[in-house]
């Protein structure tokens, strides 16, 4: 059984407090958040003690695993001190805004000899699984262009206003672009070359980007747009012998010889569920808490997020 604590108990938490529940070798046993009012349900939930003070919480309690949900400007900062105190860390997307957060982490756990992940959930997510695993196995050929795209309206939840803030969320690059990209990256390597064209005004932020392969090229775009846009992500891949697409939350397949069905890809773990911001209910969050479990109490490397492949992508993003 291992103990975990949760740092930052904002919109993304409540889907990492349903995966947690849904874990049985873990249990929560504190909740930090700098606003009080942000405890009350999680504590409902779990049992755990609540703490305002991230140093006060670790100097009381024995935390086996840190879940850090802090706003992006402050993931390496806590991953590092709490590393240093000798805690797994599994942290929220992204690293940080820098390469040299990314390096800061990794250093920590190489120093502490502790786990870290940077949770980047559609490697964990069933329906962008099914497409890899279609690519990887050539089921429809060989891959010919691929379109990614993941909208919202201007983010109005954040504490303190954090995500609108350039220099704290690294806007829609870091918040929503980072999503597609590292599946990109995860599933096809580092792209040849990137192109990409932003359009940002008022707090709105286009970014629309394409990525060349040998043999194919991928087009992104994501935004926030400056009105009460549905949350959607997508995709849609083209193969020689067929068309992928993910849209409104179901896979369909659609075959060359004019056949088309929707895939209902494998829970890794448990059952979908709900999650705080409004997004497509999935197994995700608790399929990527559930690895990092696994490799902390196997003594596991986390393999399926690779450092590498996560320094490529924030080199990436600081180009658009
Ligand atoms: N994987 C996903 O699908 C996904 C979705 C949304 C957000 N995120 C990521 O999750 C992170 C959090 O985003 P959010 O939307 O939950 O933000 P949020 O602003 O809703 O929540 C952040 C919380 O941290 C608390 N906080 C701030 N400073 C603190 C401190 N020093 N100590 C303790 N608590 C502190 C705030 O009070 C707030 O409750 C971001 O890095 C974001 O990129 C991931």
């Amino acid at each position: 059984m291992v103990n975990v604590g949760i740092l930052g108990l904002g919109g993304i938490s409540q889907a990492h407090v349903s995966g947690w529940l849904n874990t049985k070798e873990a249990r929560v046993v504190a909740v930090c958040d700098i606003r009080p009012q942000q405890l009350t349900r999680p504590v409902e939930q779990t049992g755990a003690t609540a703490y305002t003070d991230f140093d006060t919480m670790m100097a009381k309690e024995k935390l086996d695993i840190l879940d850090i949900c802090l706003p992006t400007y402050l993931h390496s900062e806590y991953a590092v001190k709490a590393m240093d105190k000798g805690c797994h860390v599994l942290c929220e997307k992204p690293a940080g805004l820098t390469l040299s957060d990314l390096t800061q982490e990794y250093e920590a756990a190489r120093r502490n000899g502790v786990h870290f992940m940077i949770a980047q959930v559609l490697r964990f997510w069933p329906e962008y699984l099914a497409l890899k695993d279609i690519v990887a196995k050539g089921t429809l050929g060989r891959v010919l262009s691929g379109h990614m795209s993941r909208l919202s309206g201007i983010p109005v939840w954040s504490w303190d206003n954090w995500m609108k803030d350039k220099g704290r969320s690294g806007l829609v690059p870091f918040d929503l672009h980072i999503h597609d990209i590292d599946f990109m990256v995860s599933v096809f390597g580092a792209p040849k070359t990137v192109k990409s064209r932003r359009a940002s005004s008022q707090g709105q932020d286009a970014v629309h980007a394409l990525y060349e392969y040998d043999g194919f090229f991928i087009t992104c775009d994501s935004a926030w747009y400056n009105c009460d846009y549905p949350f959607a992500a997508s995709f849609r891949f083209q193969f020689e012998k067929g068309v992928v697409e993910y849209a409104g939350g179901t896979l369909h397949v659609y075959e060359e010889d004019g056949t088309s069905r929707v895939i209902t890809p494998g829970i890794e773990n448990g059952e979908a569920h709900k999650n705080g911001l409004g997004l497509p209910s999935s197994s995700g969050y608790e399929n990527e808490i559930k690895y990092f479990v696994h490799c902390v109490l196997e003594n596991q490397p986390t393999s399926r997020v690779p450092e590498e492949e996560l320094k490529t992508v924030l080199s990436i993003l600081r180009q658009l």
